[in-house]
């Protein structure tokens, strides 16, 4: 992985932005890409990027710009209020979609021109993929429909692997702004149903991410880094 390209679109914040400093302290060439600019305390070794996912002509522009890569990964996510059906606000629903799945399609239909044969794309979907919950049909589709966009796309792309990792609960600005002692609570309630006795933090999941960058026979793979909280 030593002066391998890795693009991380979402890499700014939460999840991507752990897997873009894994990356880089591992000695690859890292961009962080999202519509927002770098945080204060941004690595100078990382390199930054603007890109709103929903923007085909962008996501094209930004490819052929870049040119050559070796690895994709793809944690752009929206924010999106749970709802049961019948409160649900189809409107914010297609846009959540074209954020989450339509995004992700995008990505990896722009990166596969340029990627390396040996090279791979990691996708996010999330733990509510295969957890029935009533008012998280939006998240629960969205997931699914990225797992499935996994599997195909790692036949269709070969001998490019494409694989998924699906997050359980992680602590990360996902959760929204709230004061440190009601995020600590809600940490610890949550954490403390799952088998592991916490929720997950960003590190954990980066872990994930690398593994599958580096396991040259992992493709079409889903993991699981939920803390157990599928069982
Ligand atoms: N945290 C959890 O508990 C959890 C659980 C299950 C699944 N997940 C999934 O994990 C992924 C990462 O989430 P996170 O927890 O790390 O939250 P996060 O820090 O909010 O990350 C989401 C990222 O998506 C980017 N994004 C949103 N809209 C975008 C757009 N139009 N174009 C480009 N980038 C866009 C954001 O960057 P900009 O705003 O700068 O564009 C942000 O960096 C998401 O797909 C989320 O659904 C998280």
């Amino acid at each position: 992985m030593k002066d391998a390209t890795v693009v991380v679109i979402g890499g700014l914040s939460g999840i991507g932005r752990a897997v873009a400093e894994r990356a880089a302290e591992e000695g690859a060439r890292v961009i962080a890409v999202g519509r927002r600019t770098a945080p204060a305390d941004w690595s100078k070794q990382i390199e930054t990027a603007t890109l709103d996912i929903t923007d085909e002509a962008a996501v094209e522009r930004f490819f052929s710009k870049l040119g050559a890569l070796d690895h994709l990964v793809v944690t752009s996510g929206p924010v999106i209020a749970s709802s049961r059906l019948t409160d649900l606000d189809v409107s914010a629903a297609k846009d959540a979609f074209d954020v989450k799945v339509f995004g992700q399609l995008r990505a990896a239909k722009q990166a596969a021109r340029y990627i390396a044969k040996t090279g791979s794309i990691t996708l996010t979907s999330g733990l509510l993929a295969r957890k029935a919950v009533p008012g998280a049909l939006v998240k629960a589709t969205m997931n699914a429909a990225i797992e499935s966009m996994g599997k195909t796309l790692a036949k269709e792309l070969a001998p490019v692997r494409v694989n998924v990792v699906s997050p359980g609960m992680v602590e990360t600005g996902m959760w929204g702004e709230m004061p440190e002692a009601e995020r600590k609570a809600m940490a610890a309630k949550a954490g403390g149903g799952l088998p592991v006795g916490r929720v997950g933090q960003t590190g954990d999941l980066a872990q994930a991410y690398w593994l599958l960058m580096t396991n040259g026979f992992m493709t079409g793979a889903v993991v699981d880094v939920d803390g157990g909280g599928l069982l």
